[in-house]
């Protein structure tokens, strides 16, 4: 019963313990959130909690309760629980779009009142209801759009106090007096109702006092009523009713109550051009942006026209109408547009005049079209300041084209089969910023930038043909600070192909064919302000691991990054010692699938200012220290696949500054504390993919990992071990690792259990098995005493020749016949303890040293000796020595018959006698010399191992 007790409530304490322990992780307050990335710091109150596209089913557990932003888009939710949220809040910015949440429970937001944006789009929400909103005084956004929303209660909205911006498109409501409590909002100004089914919409189903709207939309609704009897939109500005697509009754009883709308949206809307016409003429006062998307180019035109009789329009959208050709007069009433965007119609032929009236024109985009050149329409636009040309047919530049642009601040000629431009082309665009003529069939630059470009900073020509970089291609872009020539076919550059760039900040020539002898220090030279060079993606090749004798870069003090990473044909190989050598400013390098094998010691000894660094996919197994000593201010180190099998290297290089750390993809089976105290500002650890050994020398990282609160962990919930085998595949974090940890409580406990029962156990024994147990002791002293003497006895001589073991009783015998035959006669050296023994010392240690000085042990045996403890022990010693010492140096002497049953209880003495000398004291009437001379023979053998010791049975009758 005591028993039973006792286990079940070790039991409890052991469930106790792992419960505790349970409910202690779950309210940490840790980094490593399961299924999400942590930004910012712990403590921050601008840290972001980002858990999308990770299959959740569930809000994520123990999100930091100083959380400001949460995004958990694109999961499997289907249910908001009253507490799943709990109470973050710190938190301004919740984001729930893309799930599948059917149902939220009233008040799952309600300890979120410092939330500013809800975003519950893309689910399938039926019903709002009276507690969905609870407490969120504070929101201001809100969206609800693509729901399958039909009904919403009266009450839902109330709490909202501050909501400025709705978005309830893409729902079922159908009913626009549905809406109602939406339009009762005080302070909304944004208002999404689009798609919803609405057939009609009329000012007295909503509202009957005036609003603070300003935006509304009711696109995509099947609107056959419009009917606005109040001026409840006296602050509208913006109005979309774009595919209001079943011929609506425009009901507008007063112009007036649009008077402040500035922007509409008609694109595809479906209506007889008359009654567009008389609508349009509601906004006649204050339109100033109108877009005309998918009516068809007739419509488009007709309606154009009709609104450019609106003076105060300034921007026409004329997006996707399928419009083929613009004629003179088609345009003429626009005179006051700044912007005209004619992009994604079928435009071929503009005519020269077509342009003519608008005076004002600022931006004018003809991108996506069918136009083979640039229309002469646009020459003497003087006004213009952006023109969009991109995604033509046009083949040819010539010098007349851009004629008079001088205000012209960018052009887009990107995506046109451009195969020549006159050198003169871009001479009137003194004013020009940015010039982009990307994805043309250029092959060349040589000559085309020689006048008008002064002002260019930003000159893009990627994805051409160019294959070669000339001396004078860019001399006169002396403002020039962004040049952007990636994939293209360059494979050589001139010398001072740069020359003159004072301003360059950026040059950017990713995927070419640029090989290690295209670059030299003299290609990169006049570049004194250059901080950005990208030469990833080229052939750069080095198959010697010689230094080079010009440093590609000496002369660029300024360069702050540098990407050299996947060089084409079987990778660069080598990064030469002074590869880097004049790079005292670069602070990024990024060196990644280079086909490296290792590091030279000095690779880094000229950029002692490095702090982020990728060396990603090379095959750095044997990577040393070395490397790393001279780069004290490196901040991120990034080796993603890269064949590492330990990070020890990281400790011996004692990088202090590392904060990010990303070893994704290696072989590395164990971090630990020793690493971890080396990087200790490390905030970010990325160590997914890993190798990880699933057993007690990661038991320590997983507890950090999960508990610490200044490095993140990425995904730690998604490491598997790779060992042991039968574990292979699991989570490290399953690892169970208490039964690693040495809990200081379950220790006492154990030790205490422990000590008890050995207690019990001993005076068991001693009550049982007292004799035994004091036997054990002495043999354990012999044992001792017996290790110490062992080596000076193998050189020493005995003291005596034997120790004699006898009873009191047989006293007489031993001091009458045995002494004199012995040591008279014989010449013996014998021990006899009432003679040999030292007087004071204890009587054991005394038997003890007699065996151990003796040669020999004569056991006189008796009835008496055998009921004599004191001779009992004396056996065991010097069996004990016999086996010990494998030398045959017992000689048991029977004087009297002693039958089998009682040699037995000592339990050793039956097997002794059995195998060892034994002589038997003749009987009275028999002769005495037979016996004393074989007791002879028996002293005088010396050292026999008794294995080879004949057994002198001839001597017994047992
Ligand atoms: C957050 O903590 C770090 C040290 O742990 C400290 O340097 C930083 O100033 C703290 N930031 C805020 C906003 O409290
Ligand atoms: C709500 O906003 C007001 C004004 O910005 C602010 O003073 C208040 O602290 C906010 N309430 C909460 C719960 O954050
Ligand atoms: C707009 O109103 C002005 C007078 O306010 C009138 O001259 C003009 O013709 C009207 N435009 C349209 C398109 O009705
Ligand atoms: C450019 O503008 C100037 C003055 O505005 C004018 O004299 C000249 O003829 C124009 N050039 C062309 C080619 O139209």
């Amino acid at each position: 019963m005591l028993n039973l007790k006792m286990i079940s409530s070790v039991q409890s304490t052991f469930f106790l313990l792992v419960l505790s322990y349970c409910v202690l992780l779950s309210l940490i307050d840790g980094y490593s959130l399961k299924k999400c990335t942590v930004k910012g710091s712990l403590n921050s109150t601008t840290m972001k909690v980002l858990c999308y596209k990770r299959q959740l089913r569930a809000v994520p557990e123990s999100v930091p309760s100083r959380a400001r932003v949460l995004d958990i888009s694109y999961n499997k939710i289907s249910v908001i629980k009253k507490n799943d949220l709990g109470d973050l809040t710190n938190l301004h910015n919740l984001n729930l779009s893309n799930n599948m949440i059917e149902e939220l429970e009233d008040g799952a937001f309600r300890g979120l009142a410092a939330l500013q944006e809800l975003n519950l789009a893309h689910n399938r929400l039926i019903t709002i209801s009276g507690g969905f909103f609870q407490n969120l005084f504070n929101l201001t956004l809100l969206r609800l759009n693509e729901n399958h929303i039909s009904n919403i209660s009266s009450s839902a909205f109330l709490p909202l106090i501050s909501l400025v911006m709705l978005n309830l498109s893409g729902n079922h409501l159908q009913y626009i007096h549905k809406a109602q409590p939406v339009f009762q909002m005080p302070r909304i100004q944004e208002l999404h109702i689009g798609k919803n089914g609405f057939s009609s919409f009329e000012t007295c189903q909503v509202s009957n006092t005036s609003l603070q709207l300003q935006v509304l939309d009711l696109s995509h609704n099947p609107v056959q009523l419009f009917k606005i009897t109040a001026d409840i939109f006296p602050h509208l500005e913006t109005l979309d009713l774009a595919f209001i697509n079943v011929g609506v009754k425009w009901d507008v009883q007063d112009k007036n109550y649009f008077r402040n709308v500035d922007r509409l949206n008609l694109s595809g809307i479906e209506m007889a051009p008359e009654k567009m016409k008389i609508m349009l003429q509601t906004f006649n006062s204050t339109l100033s942006n109108l877009r005309l998307y998918y009516l068809g180019e007739q419509k488009a035109k007709s309606l154009a026209k009709e609104a450019c009789l609106i003076n105060s329009l300034t921007t026409l959208r004329l997006q996707s109408n399928n419009i083929n050709s613009i004629s003179e007069n088609e345009l003429k009433n626009c005179s006051n547009l700044k912007v005209l965007d004619l992009a994604e119609n079928d435009l071929t032929k503009i005519t020269v005049l077509a342009f003519k009236s608008m005076s004002k024109l600022n931006t004018l985009s003809l991108s996506h079209n069918k136009l083979s050149n640039v229309p002469t329409a646009i020459r003497n636009l003087s006004t213009l300041e952006v023109l969009d040309l991109s995604y033509n047919s046009i083949t040819t530049l010539t010098c007349s084209d851009f004629t008079n642009l001088t205000q012209l601040l960018m052009v887009h000629i990107y995506r046109n089969p451009l195969s020549s431009v006159e050198h003169c082309a871009f001479q009137d665009l003194h004013n020009l910023k940015t010039l982009i003529i990307d994805s043309t069939a250029l092959y060349t630059l040589k000559g085309y930038f020689m006048s008008g470009l002064q002002n260019v900073t930003y000159l893009s020509s990627s994805r051409n043909k160019l294959s070669m970089i000339n001396r004078d291609d860019f001399k006169c872009l002396q403002s020039l600070t962004h040049l952007h020539l990636p994939d293209n076919q360059i494979k050589s550059i001139d010398a001072g192909a740069f020359q003159g760039l004072q301003k360059l900040d950026l040059l950017n020539l990713q995927s070419n064919k640029i090989t290690q002898t295209s670059i030299s220090a003299s290609v990169f030279s006049g570049l004194p302000n250059l901080k950005q060079l990208m030469l990833n993606n080229n052939c750069i090749s080095y198959s010697s691991q010689d230094s080079l004798s010009e440093p590609p870069f000496k002369h660029l003090k300024s360069l702050y990054i540098i990407a050299i990473y996947s060089q084409g044909n079987n990778g660069m190989k080598n990064i030469l010692s002074n590869f880097l050598e004049g790079l005292t400013s670069l602070k990024i390098f990024w060196a990644g699938n280079l086909n490296l094998n290792s590091l030279h010691p000095d690779t880094f000894t000229y950029t002692p200012e490095l702090s982020i660094l990728d060396l990603s996919k090379n095959y750095l197994t044997t990577i040393s220290s070395d490397i790393f000593m001279p780069l004290k201010k490196l901040s991120s180190l990034t080796m993603i696949q890269s064949g590492i099998q330990s990070l020890d290297f990281l400790i011996e290089a004692n990088l202090k500054e590392i904060q990010l750390l990303s070893i994704r993809k290696n072989s590395i089976a164990v971090i630990n504390e020793t690493l971890i105290d080396t990087v200790s500002k490390l905030s970010l650890l990325d160590i997914q993919g890993n190798e990880f050994s699933c057993d007690c020398d990661n038991a320590w990282f997983i507890d950090w990992a999960v508990n610490n609160n200044n490095t993140q962990v990425l995904k730690v919930d998604e490491f598997k071990c790779n060992y042991p085998p039968y574990f292979r595949g699991n989570r490290l974090l399953d690892l169970d690792k208490d039964s690693c940890v040495v809990d200081v409580g379950l220790l006492c406990f154990v030790c205490t259990t422990s000590f008890v029962l050995l207690t019990l156990l001993s005076s068991f024994l001693y009550h049982f098995l007292k004799w035994q147990v004091v036997y054990t002791y002495y043999l354990f002293l012999a044992f001792l005493y017996d290790k110490k003497q062992q080596k000076k006895q193998t050189l020493q001589s005995f003291q005596y020749d034997a120790f004699i073991s006898y009873n009191t009783h047989d006293e007489l015998w031993v001091m009458k016949k045995l002494l004199p035959k012995l040591e008279g006669e014989q010449g013996w050296r014998l021990c006899l303890h009432h003679r040999d023994f030292q007087p004071g010392k204890p009587i054991m240690d005394n038997i003890v040293d007699g065996i151990y000085s003796s040669r020999k042990t004569i056991c006189v045996i008796s009835h008496h000796y055998l009921e004599s403890e004191w001779c009992s022990r004396e056996i065991q010693v010097a069996s004990f020595r016999l086996f010990d010492e494998k030398k045959d140096v017992l000689i048991l002497v029977f004087l009297e018959e002693i039958p089998p049953h009682q040699l037995s209880p000592y339990y050793r003495m039956r097997s002794i006698i059995k195998k060892r000398t034994y002589l038997t004291w003749p009987k009275p009437e028999e002769d005495t010399d037979v016996f004393w001379q074989n007791l002879e023979v028996a002293l005088e053998a010396k050292d026999t191992s008794y294995e080879e010791r004949p057994i002198l049975s001839q001597l017994g009758r047992i």
